[in-house]
């Protein structure tokens, strides 16, 4: 038998985003009925607007266009791609997975396919099976997808719930690089909190113990963040983007303040217009800020997802 290939480097070439049209504001819920208003959901999470996919808008078409975009950006068509991998957890169906779908409609004919369900965490585990594939030589160049249709899965009538999350779909390429792009991930998970988000057994939407996810978010998190760092051979002070989960703009706040991040970090805060969008909240966040300028490319950045599970995984990469 042939040895593994000796390693390369991997890198994030290009970014690209799904945000449905469709968009629910504070008020929106409120004039619906929810027990709720608009104040009490901004300070409490920041949250001003949501983004909600069309009921032609699914996980898989979603991913589909956020995946051509992120293409489009690295300059590579879906021929050249041998790997798609589908963060998420919201498809209707569990059978199939969407990966494949996903991989035809970018025109990556033939490419291995498979999704990957951590939750919220999903993304940053994806992109780490993404960039030990193209390390080692399995795969030389793939798309990452994080894509949820939460709103399938929402309880309108569950105040402590549904005013938290949204839809949408964000997309990365992963490639060859000289230089380390996506460093080593930190990840984990705790099984035994696992009630305290998802759905449970016998329901059909997402219940949660908000408090006590809260708790465990700002508690528990940073030095998970901070081992990333250590897995990278990165100072902390060398960061120049922070992008965590966008759950709640309390929980960043705590977190940027246990990391004792510096003034000159950008911060993600995605969320106030795009809510927690689960497996897309990192990419989406991460696109956003890349679009925006507000880091160099090639700036230094820190993701950190977390969620149902529980699981979390984070890794410092470099802004294409
Ligand atoms: N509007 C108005 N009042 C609300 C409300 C809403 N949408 N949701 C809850 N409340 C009420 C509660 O009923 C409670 O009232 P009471 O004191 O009369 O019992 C009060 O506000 C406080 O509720 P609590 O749940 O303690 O509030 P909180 O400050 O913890 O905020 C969350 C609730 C859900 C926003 C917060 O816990 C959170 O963001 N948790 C993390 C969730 C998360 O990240 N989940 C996904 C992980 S991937």
């Amino acid at each position: 038998m042939r040895a593994v290939a000796p390693l390369r480097q991997s890198r994030i070439a290009g970014l690209g985003e799904h945000r449905p049209a469709g968009r629910l504001t504070n008020d929106d819920l409120a004039a619906r009925g929810l027990d709720t208003t608009d104040e009490w959901i901004r300070t409490r999470t920041g949250i001003v607007s949501r983004h909600v996919a069309a009921s032609d808008e699914t996980v898989v078409s979603m991913g589909i266009d956020a995946a051509a975009k992120a293409l489009a950006a690295s300059g590579l068509t879906g021929a050249d791609v041998d790997l798609v991998i589908l963060a998420t957890c919201t498809m209707r169906n569990a059978i199939p997975g969407g990966a494949a779908r996903v991989a035809t409609g970018i025109g990556a004919r033939g490419a291995g396919a498979f999704d990957v369900n951590a939750a919220c965490g999903g993304f940053c585990y994806a992109l780490s099976v993404a960039s030990d594939a193209v390390r080692t030589g399995n795969a030389q160049r793939v798309v990452v997808v994080g894509s949820e249709k939460l709103t399938d899965w929402l309880d309108w009538s569950d105040r402590g719930t549904c005013i938290l999350f949204g839809d949408g779909a964000a997309a990365a390429v992963v490639t060859t690089a000289d230089e380390p792009g996506i460093g080593p991930v930190a990840w984990g998970s705790d099984g035994e909190a696992y009630a305290s988000v998802g759905v449970p057994e016998g329901d059909w939407a997402v219940r949660m113990d908000g408090p006590a996810v809260f708790r465990w978010a700002t508690t528990q998190l940073a030095p998970v963040a901070r081992r990333a760092c250590e897995l990278a051979g990165v100072d902390l002070a060398d960061i120049r983007a922070f992008v965590p989960h966008q759950a709640n703009a309390r929980i960043i706040d705590a977190l940027v303040r246990a990391l004792r991040l510096p003034e000159h970090v950008a911060v993600a805060r995605d969320i106030a217009t795009t809510g927690n969008t689960s497996a897309a909240s990192v990419p989406l966040a991460l696109s956003a800020l890349a679009g925006s300028g507000a880091v160099e490319p090639g700036g230094l950045t820190l993701l950190l997802a977390f969620g149902a599970g529980l699981t979390y995984a984070g890794q410092v990469v470099r802004i294409p």
